[in-house]
């Protein structure tokens, strides 16, 4: 094997002790659901991507819980996935990724590569009450104390390189309040990236993606926390009577704002898109093959849709490529090439 490059590396960094090198190194809890997306009325005036255009385009998506961990701990603070599959034709697909934390770590491959050495998982100690007290008259925030069996934790090395890194500082502080989702279709996932998007006569226009939950943004609540294993019943539980429903948000970047940075947000109040809706209503049975040896690809991307420069955008194509050969998934859409 030659010497790894920066995909194998920035791979190899994020496996946990607790981890499971079959499994996915990050992202390593998660259910698929299946449904389809159905374009807004103006969305095919923005982007001439198929499925913009197309009535109906099925889809399949795979919840995650972001963390390493290959046990499950559900009612955790933890940044959540939803990771789409929009099935186009002929055989033709395309993914857009999502995540709960609507900024980034840090703005390119070397940088992360650097985030995630300092947050490797240490033991986690949390602090005594009289730290706690020391610490508050400082003007410190106290460390909230290990959830019940949590023995190691990435959180002291991320806000230890946060406070040397200030890029790291916004995804830092908003991954350390994400809290828990009282279900994987009561959360909004941002793709994080600025994406090109190309519309009928030919303009190109910056912009950044979310997915909204029709059903709301809801958390549990950290003093009554539910049975630490409950998003994947809650979510085959609500399939099976009601459909869950998605609105894919475009927000157009203007002069000023940062194309190529994912960890600089733009303003709040730079104009947003409907560009249609994700309806899921159902859970593929065989979830080892639909969800465990799933392989989506941020590359994975299709004409009216193109890749900004952002350099962590570039390399991802390759980290899931690597990831999942290594992982034995399949089928990665890139590993044929
Ligand atoms: C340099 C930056 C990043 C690295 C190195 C990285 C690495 C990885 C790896 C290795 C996987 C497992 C892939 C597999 O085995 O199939 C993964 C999955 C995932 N990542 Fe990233 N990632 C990065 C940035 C991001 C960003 C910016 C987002 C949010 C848009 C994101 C969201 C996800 C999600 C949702 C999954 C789970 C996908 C699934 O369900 O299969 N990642 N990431």
């Amino acid at each position: 094997m030659g010497k790894p490059g920066m995909a194998e590396k920035l791979v190899d960094v994020l496996r946990r002790p607790d981890g499971d090198i079959n499994r996915r190194p990050v992202h390593t809890i998660g259910i698929s659901a299946t449904g389809y997306f159905e374009p807004s009325p103006i969305a095919a005036n923005f982007c001439v991507a198929e499925h913009f255009s197309a009535a109906r385009t099925n889809v399949i998506v795979r919840f995650s819980n972001g963390s390493g961990c290959a046990a499950v701990h559900d009612g955790w603070s933890d940044v959540r996935g939803l990771a789409v599959r929009f099935h186009l034709s002929p055989d033709r697909d395309t993914d857009l990724i999502a995540m709960t934390l609507p900024e980034f770590f840090a703005p390119t491959p070397e940088a992360f590569l650097d985030f995630a050495h300092a947050a490797k998982p240490k033991l986690y100690t949390g602090e005594t009450p009289w730290q706690k007290i020391v610490n508050l008259l400082q003007l410190i925030l106290p460390k909230r104390d290990p959830y019940p069996n949590e023995t190691i934790s990435p959180d002291d090395g991320a806000i230890e390189f946060a406070d040397h890194n200030p890029f790291a500082q916004l995804g830092v502080l908003q991954a350390a309040t994400i809290g828990a989702p009282v279900s994987y279709v009561r959360a909004a996932y941002h793709a994080v990236h600025t994406f090109i998007v190309t519309d009928p006569d030919g303009m190109r226009r910056w912009v950044r993606f979310s997915w909204q939950p029709i059903a709301g943004v809801l958390r549990t609540d950290p003093a009554a926390p539910p049975e630490d294993d409950y998003l994947q019943d809650e979510l085959k539980t609500r399939l099976a009577s009601e459909p869950a429903r998605f609105s894919l948000m475009m927000m157009i970047g203007e002069v000023g704002d940062d194309f190529n940075d994912s960890t600089r947000p733009w303003p709040p109040h730079r104009k947003r898109i409907m560009m249609g809706t994700l309806t899921l209503d159902a859970v593929p049975a065989d979830q080892d093959a639909q969800s465990e040896k799933l392989s989506f690809n941020p590359g994975l991307l299709t004409d009216g849709i193109e890749a900004s420069d952002d350099p962590v955008l570039q390399i991802r194509t390759d980290v899931y490529k690597v990831s999942s050969t290594w992982r034995g998934g399949t089928p990665c859409p890139f590993s044929q090439e």
